[in-house]
């Protein structure tokens, strides 16, 4: 991988592997989330037009579940990482999970949407949201009862790909921590990074989908490695080489 003292620009991925040391089901382990609910029975728009109590209930849980979860030492680590590194960087997560804005990181953007936030489907107004939707509340916007979770679902265009690119377009690392590779376009991000130019290294419990894609592979719990590789580079990084 490329000098760390080389890199100005970093751009890093997070699935659910992040969030799992909080008590956040991933989504593909064992007993994982999608386990108890089968995806076509939640995540789609057809199942919400079809059954949308389901999957109101669903996400009603689900956003009620976080608020209890506190983040862990690779939230915080990339918080300390987002404060005190000079460059450019970004956290594109696929969490829909609040714990890296909860650990302090400020430059973070939701690819798959959060389960806080609630979109009109009657005047496309988002709104900060905590409480249930199944007894459908009014749109604090424009007052019809329209809400649902501002999640992206299968099917629908992850948030902000145009913001994606343009700064992969500017990196020299891109990270994958905590995600399988099993969803694009978030899964197709690393062979993008790399065409452009940028190192690429994989923080992983095991090796995922895409581990060939990556030039170095790290494998082992998030706790541990993302603090470690976070004070490798506050330690070289580019101020401390000027
Ligand atoms: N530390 C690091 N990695 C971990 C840990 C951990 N403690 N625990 C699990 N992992 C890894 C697993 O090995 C797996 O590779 O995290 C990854 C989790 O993969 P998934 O459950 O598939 O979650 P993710 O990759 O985020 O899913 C992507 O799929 O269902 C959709 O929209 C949903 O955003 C989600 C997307």
């Amino acid at each position: 991988m490329r000098d760390m003292n080389q890199i100005r620009n970093i751009v890093i991925l997070t699935g659910a592997g992040i969030s799992a040391e909080s008590g956040i089901d991933t989504f593909r382990g064992g007993g994982g989330l999608w386990e108890q609910h089968r995806v076509e029975d939640v995540a789609t728009p057809e199942a919400f037009a079809r059954d949308p109590d389901l999957v109101q209930r669903f996400y009603d849980m689900r956003r009620a579940a976080i608020q209890e979860k506190l983040p862990n030492d690779a939230h915080f680590a990339l918080a300390r990482l987002d404060a005190g590194w000079p460059g450019e960087l970004l956290i594109v997560t696929q969490n829909v999970d609040d714990l890296h804005e909860r650990a302090g990181a400020r430059r973070v953007l939701h690819m798959h949407g959060e389960h806080l936030k609630v979109l009109c489907t009657a005047c496309d107004t988002r709104s900060p949201w905590r409480a249930p939707l199944l007894d459908r509340p009014l749109c604090p916007a424009c007052g019809v009862p329209a809400l649902r979770p501002d999640v992206v679902w299968f099917g629908e265009m992850p948030y902000q790909m145009d913001a994606i690119y343009a700064a992969l377009r500017g990196a020299d690392l891109f990270v994958s921590i905590g995600t399988s590779g099993a969803v694009y376009p978030a899964a197709g991000l690393v062979r993008d990074a790399r065409d452009l130019g940028a190192a690429t290294l994989e923080l992983n419990l095991e090796r995922s989908q895409g581990s060939h894609w990556f030039a170095e592979t790290r494998l082992g719990p998030a706790t541990q490695l993302v603090p470690q590789w976070v004070e490798q580079m506050l330690a070289s990084g580019p101020d401390n080489n000027a």
